[in-house]
């Protein structure tokens, strides 16, 4: 999904671009990278290449891992004997979401899944073979080349909904068009280290699912509910909104301009939205049709949907895709 965003606007930018994807290059494979950057002779690499499947990355953590960070470590260690510069692509889950303000890059990490122990590691496995590192912390991704939560809730909401959104996690809903023109820009910079690159502002993912709707005039019941009634296998942090504490930060438009230029872009003849073969939870959104129990509940549901359409600080929930 961010892959080939960054590939349009890198090449829409003047660079001369190698796109990859999983066929053409294993991260896996130490020597196939190695061989393909040496060949390549690249200024940067951009690793957008990852195990996203959050929920089966709790029984797979060393299969993500495989990819997430030993993976991160040979593209490091092949872009640094290029002479090349790296970026990595890691998550605001590497956060607990405990401290309940935005984080910054000097913030403690501490995941609270196995996902985000593997971005972890990926980050450090980049940071030690390399000074020539970038490590983006970005969040809630969505973009026209990948099933995403707007997708989902388009789906759901002209079915005729009602639509279930958790309103209890908060985050910052970030369009890869976007976020790939801040990471084309800063492989122009030296400014190496960790960065914070998400849309500006922050909501829950309920206030995400109304302004959706909003946007693309489907009308339909949105109702709120709260992370316990998921039944996802991966913690996921409460309150991860990334903020940049660095001088000059590169920053992206707000989360709500990325949802009106993601609409305007899928209206575009032939942007139809794509999605791609893709384990099925890893593709699962923290959104639930309505079942018949919580039918029963509806009016609570309802009054606590209005709730949070006020916007008094519901909190939201994240997922990888
Ligand atoms: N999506 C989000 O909400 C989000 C939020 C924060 C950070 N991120 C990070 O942003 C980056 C991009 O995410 P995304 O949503 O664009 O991910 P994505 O759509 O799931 O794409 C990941 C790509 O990596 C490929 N891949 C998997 N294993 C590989 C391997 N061993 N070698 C080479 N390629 C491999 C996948 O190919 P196959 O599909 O063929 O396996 C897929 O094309 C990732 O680093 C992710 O951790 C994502």
């Amino acid at each position: 999904m961010l892959g080939r965003d960054v590939v349009t606007v890198a090449d829409s930018t003047g660079h001369d671009v190698v796109a990859l994807s999983h066929d053409d290059l294993d991260i896996t494979d130490p020597g196939w990278v190695e061989r393909t950057i040496l060949r390549e002779q690249p200024g940067a690499v951009i690793n957008c290449a990852a195990w996203t499947a959050v929920d089966d990355a709790e029984a797979h953590e060393h299969e993500a891992s495989l990819v997430n960070a030993e993976g991160a470590g040979f593209v490091a260690d092949a872009a640094a004997k290029a002479g090349a510069k790296v970026v990595y692509i890691s998550t605001d889950y590497v956060f607990d979401g405990a401290k309940g303000r935005p984080y910054t890059e000097s913030d403690e990490t501490n995941p609270v899944n196995a996902y985000g122990r593997t971005k972890l590691a990926g980050e450090r496995a980049t940071a030690l073979v390399t000074r020539q590192s970038f490590i983006v912390r970005t969040s809630w991704l969505f973009g026209s080349n990948g099933a995403n939560f707007v997708e989902t809730m388009l789906r759901l909401g002209k079915g005729g909904g009602p639509v279930v959104v958790v309103h209890d996690q908060i985050g910052c809903p970030t369009y890869t068009g976007h976020l790939a023109a801040g990471l084309v820009r800063l492989i122009d910079t030296s400014a190496f280290g960790v960065h914070h690159m998400s849309s500006r502002g922050s909501c829950s993912r309920y206030e995400w699912a109304m302004e959706i709707f909003r946007q693309s005039g489907v009308v339909t019941r949105v109702l709120a509910t709260t992370r316990d009634m998921m039944d996802d296998r991966a913690e996921r942090p409460a309150q991860s909104v990334l903020t940049s504490g660095r001088e000059a930060p590169i920053t992206l438009p707000e989360w709500q301009r990325g949802v009106a230029d993601y609409l305007a872009r899928r209206e575009q003849p032939g942007e139809q939205p794509k999605p791609r073969k893709q384990p099925a939870s890893a593709r699962r959104q923290p959104v639930l049709e309505l079942r018949p129990k919580q039918q029963e509940d509806e009016e609570e549901h309802e009054a606590a949907a209005k709730e949070g359409a006020g916007g008094e600080t519901p909190a939201e929930e994240e997922d990888e895709s």
